[in-house]
């Protein structure tokens, strides 16, 4: 792989740190850098930092960092020279063709996917207009599942015939090799030749849209009731699962007050149709973290509509916790005649389901709800029992109002004094306290004497030398002066750990090449991990307003020491070995 430093500098000249952050998550000036809350971990109090001074992020609470670069990669799951043309495309720079090899073969990139997306999802829509071909789905979507042919064009809802090439040689037609229909998901690889068929067939099609209007992937469903009953498009360059959801395109312009969320596509799809445009669907799985993160970057409240089974009601018990652990006021919708929205809309009408959405309960009233169905409340035993799970419940509300709230209702409904439920809540509080602060202070003394350091497992025996080595390699890529000395000054030897040897050899390597050095330059040679690691060290010396060459050269001091320490040592053990030796 190989990406010229001119490119690098002028993909990152125009993508600005800020502005690419930005378009992803809320960020608030602090001074002269930028604060938000951090896309790639769950947390209510912003840690995550913006430099424009050096171009950088580094979170202090998860300790993900690197440029706008590594940004993309993570945010977009996508490889180094994937985010880079992302970036380049974004910015209207046009990559020349031979300036990105990667190992001689040209890998299948996020754009290439999405223009044949587009391309498949044009042929599924013609199939299904299409007099002959098409006549089966739409009577399946209109007639059985009565949707207008409005709401159809709407979602662009399509159909892929009944065929194993049918798809497959329309998009050969258009220059997508197999190979390409393979990565991208359309086709399938054929165990016997090798070449590539039609994956959705005799399927209706939901295209999966991203909110910037990208055709990111689809859901096929069958016409009767044989299995499986969706096909989806599995994770692609241009596609994570647990990153989207669906829908999400349109409703972003209608989330300020709330989003719905629903299991299947077609309860959205029947929740839009009657005017709840503010309705998604996560993709066939369980929703995520990563999900609930989006949620919190569109909105404040959630109402959870999953299906009235028990399997429904087991899935928004988690997504309760997941959308609650990132800060948003999360209610849950009952039905009571219906097995999902789409039924209930059916059977009811639009205005029972908003006065649904209006008396949609809160996680207690929820928690209330399943332990009186669970337990007699007029047997003393299981009246105990509930009223434990109950004070458990209670006990994770931060606010001391919402906890003598809720324990005045646990206190009525259980008809307990409520003095007793205080007590027993608080006591519950007092134990998970402890539990936290023990592994607070178990994960302190982690950090602190370097056990576990999975990103450079060397330094743990060597704490001292690793903490000069990042503050020179700090140094080094903050300051022009520095990484000049220092190359001249120091070799691959003159550092201990693995690590921080790659560190430098590909700093000094980029620098006498070119002439400087950005992070840019170096981060197709390291894990995202090792990037982190990288951008904390910048972070750390850039924090510092002291970078002189004093400080530099003390740092190098320490270094050489613990060099010659470790060599003595080494000598050490050499000898006594060979001693140990003779007397054998
Ligand atoms: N799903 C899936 N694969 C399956 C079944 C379901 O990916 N074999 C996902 C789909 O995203 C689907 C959602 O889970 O939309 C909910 O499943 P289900 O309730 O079975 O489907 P609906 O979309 O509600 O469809 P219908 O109303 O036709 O039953
Ligand atoms: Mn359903």
């Amino acid at each position: 792989m190989n990406i010229s430093p001119e490119i690098i500098e002028e993909i990152k000249f125009r993508n600005n740190i800020e502005n690419v952050v930005s378009t992803y998550i809320t960020l608030k000036r602090a001074g002269s850098n930028f604060n938000g809350s951090c896309p790639f971990h769950s947390e209510k109090t912003p840690s995550f930092t913006v430099f424009p001074s050096t171009q950088s992020f580094y979170c202090f609470g998860c300790g993900a960092g690197g440029d706008a670069i590594t940004f993309v990669m993570r945010m977009e799951n996508l490889d180094y020279v994937s985010a880079i043309r992302l970036l380049a495309e974004r910015s209207g720079i046009k990559l020349p063709e031979d300036s990105i090899r990667n190992d001689g073969r040209k890998e299948v990139g996020r754009q290439r996917v999405l223009e044949m997306n587009k391309a498949a999802l044009e042929f599924f829509k013609k199939s299904l207009w299409d007099e002959n071909t098409g006549k089966i789905a739409r009577d399946y979507l209109i007639n059985k599942r009565k949707l207008s042919p409005a709401v159809i064009n709407h979602f662009q809802l399509g159909f892929a015939p009944n065929s194993f090439g049918a798809l497959h040689d329309h998009l050969k037609k258009l220059g997508y090799s197999d190979e390409e229909m393979i990565v991208g998901f359309l086709c399938g690889k054929s165990n016997k030749t090798g070449g590539a068929f039609d994956y959705f067939r005799n399927r209706v099609i939901f295209p999966i849209i991203d909110v910037t209007g990208n055709v990111v992937a689809f859901g096929g469903r069958v016409m009767d009731d044989s299995m499986p009953k969706y096909l989806n498009t599995s994770d692609t360059p241009a596609f994570k699962k647990s990153k989207n959801l669906f829908a999400l395109n349109f409703a972003k312009n209608h989330c300020e007050k709330m989003l719905v969320l629903c299991e299947g596509y077609m309860d959205v799809i029947a929740l839009h149709a009657s005017g709840f445009e503010n309705a998604v669907a996560t993709l066939g799985t369980a929703i995520t973290s990563e999900q609930a993160r989006i949620f919190s970057r569109y909105t404040k409240k959630v109402v959870i509509s999953y299906d009235s089974d028990e399997a429904g009601q087991r899935a928004a018990d988690k997504a309760f916790k997941l959308l609650q652990e990132v800060g948003i006021d999360v209610k849950i919708l009952k039905m009571d005649n219906a097995k999902d929205p789409d039924e209930f809309i059916k059977k009811n009408g639009p205005n029972k389901f908003a006065s649904l959405l209006e008396s949609s309960k809160t996680r207690f009233e929820f928690e209330c709800d399943k332990a009186l169905s669970k337990y007699d409340i007029n047997n003393i035993n299981d009246k105990i029992k509930a009223s434990k799970d109950l004070c458990e419940q209670i006990a994770k509300y931060p606010s001391e109002v919402e906890r003598e709230l809720y324990s005045r209702k646990l206190s009525k409904l259980l008809d307990i004094p409520v003095d007793s439920i205080l007590r027993d809540v608080n006591s519950i509080i007092r134990k998970n306290t402890y539990k936290d602060k023990k592994t607070e202070v178990n994960e302190l003394y982690r950090k602190a004497s370097g056990i576990g350091d999975r990103i450079n497992p060397e330094s743990v025996a060597n704490i001292k030398a690793n903490k000069a080595e990042e503050a020179i390699l700090g140094l080094m890529m903050l300051k022009g002066e520095h990484l000049k000395a220092c190359t001249e000054k120091l070799s691959v030897d003159s550092f201990i750990t693995p690590l921080s040897k790659r560190i430098f050899e590909k700093i000094s390597q980029a620098y006498k090449e070119y002439g400087k050095f950005d992070i840019g330059f170096i981060e197709g040679d390291f894990t995202l991990d090792e990037i982190s690691r990288i951008t904390r060290m910048q972070s750390e010396r850039g924090r510092l307003s002291i970078n002189d060459e004093n400080v530099l050269n003390e740092y190098i001091d320490i270094l050489s020491s613990e060099k010659q320490k470790s060599m003595d040592s080494d000598t050490f053990d050499s000898i006594l070995d060979a001693i140990k030796n003779k007397k054998k």
